[in-house]
């Protein structure tokens, strides 16, 4: 890969501004708008479209790639065993890598609790359903517990201490603090042997911050963004973004349709797979697959346990 040094017009100096601003790849400033690309690292703007140019030469992104190439690419692609056969076959596999997987339902449907568990079972080694990687995990609802994934590791017959020594967890204050987090989570990513990231809440500062209607375009232009840095690093990290979203079962007046996630056609468009996740009888939980672009709709029931997420 071609280093932003190699990009004609970028010294040392600049690289260094680049970098700290997170744009250390070519892939990255080819990518980024010229209005972003100048306020970060304090060039002009003609400067910056050139440099962004000559990223895009040199990288060749955006560009058409053949069918079979695509294919290859899929390829790649990892799947993290939710611990559930049932919900693994639903999302055909598991969670994917290269994707952003989005679970919403309401309070204590186990959004959280799978949050939990993937991050214990993308350590697993492939032929147990992992990518014997570790996890990020951007905390925003401050429902992160050391003592979950110590039971969930003790269900698996995993070293607890080594578990735990592989998921880093941040803890985001509000939205914007998130964001960023997001961004700086691509430092860690960078340095490889991170297989899976999980923002819970993706909406729960949005929701709480951006209140009412004339700040809602505001509310999903941020949040738009937001995916489209989680979309960036599932894709050039290959990894799986996973995020949460909390949806009220009971009619409620300011959200309208109680089914329609929150983030409403912005994370629809966004998220690649959408799982809606809902109580059931006895413990069970019920996962519904909806608008995947390559897998049928359906439903599958798993349980939680103390040990994590088991078959019914
Ligand atoms: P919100 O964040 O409030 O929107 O909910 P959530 O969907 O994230 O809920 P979460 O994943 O935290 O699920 C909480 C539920 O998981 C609890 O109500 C329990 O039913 C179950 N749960 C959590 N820990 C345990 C445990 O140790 N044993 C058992 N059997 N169930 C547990
Ligand atoms: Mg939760």
């Amino acid at each position: 890969m071609p280093d932003i040094e190699d990009l004609p017009g970028i010294g040392p100096k600049t690289a260094e501004k680049l970098r700290e601003a997170g744009y250390a790849t070519v892939e990255k400033i080819a990518v980024s708008s010229p209005k972003d690309l100048s306020e970060l690292a304090d060039l002009g703007e003609t400067i910056a479209t050139k440099v962004i140019e000559a990223a895009k030469e040199m990288a060749d992104v955006g560009g058409f790639i053949t069918a079979e190439e695509l294919q290859e690419k899929r390829k790649s692609i990892g799947h993290i065993t939710t611990g559930s056969t049932d919900l693994n076959d639903l999302l055909g596999g598991g969670v994917e890598t290269q994707a952003i997987t989005e679970v919403f339902g309401e309070f204590g449907s186990g959004k959280s609790q799978l949050a939990h568990q993937l991050c214990v079972n993308v350590q697993l080694p492939e032929e147990k359903g992992g990518l014997d990687a570790g996890a990020i995990f951007i905390d925003t609802e401050n429902t992160f517990r050391p003592q979950r994934i110590i039971q969930m590791a003790e269900g698996l017959q995993l070293d607890t201490a080594a578990v735990m020594k592989k998921i880093r967890v941040a803890r985001a204050f509000n939205s914007s603090h998130q964001i960023l987090l997001a961004e700086k989570s691509e430092e860690l990513l960078r340095q490889g042997g991170i297989r899976l990231l999980v923002v819970d809440s993706l909406t729960a500062s949005f929701r709480a911050e951006y209140i009412g209607r004339g700040t809602l375009a505001e509310r999903q232009q941020l949040l738009n963004k937001h995916l489209r840095t989680l979309h960036e690093m599932a894709d050039l990290y290959d990894v799986a973004v996973f995020v949460t979203n909390q949806v009220s079962a009971k009619p409620d007046a300011f959200f309208g349709d109680p089914n329609k996630p929150i983030g409403g056609h912005v994370l629809g468009h966004s998220a690649t797979m959408r799982v809606y996740l809902r109580k059931s009888k006895k413990g069970q939980r019920i996962a519904r697959l909806v608008d995947s672009p390559n897998l049928p709709e359906g439903e599958a029931i798993f349980v939680v346990t103390e040990q994590g997420i088991i078959d019914k």
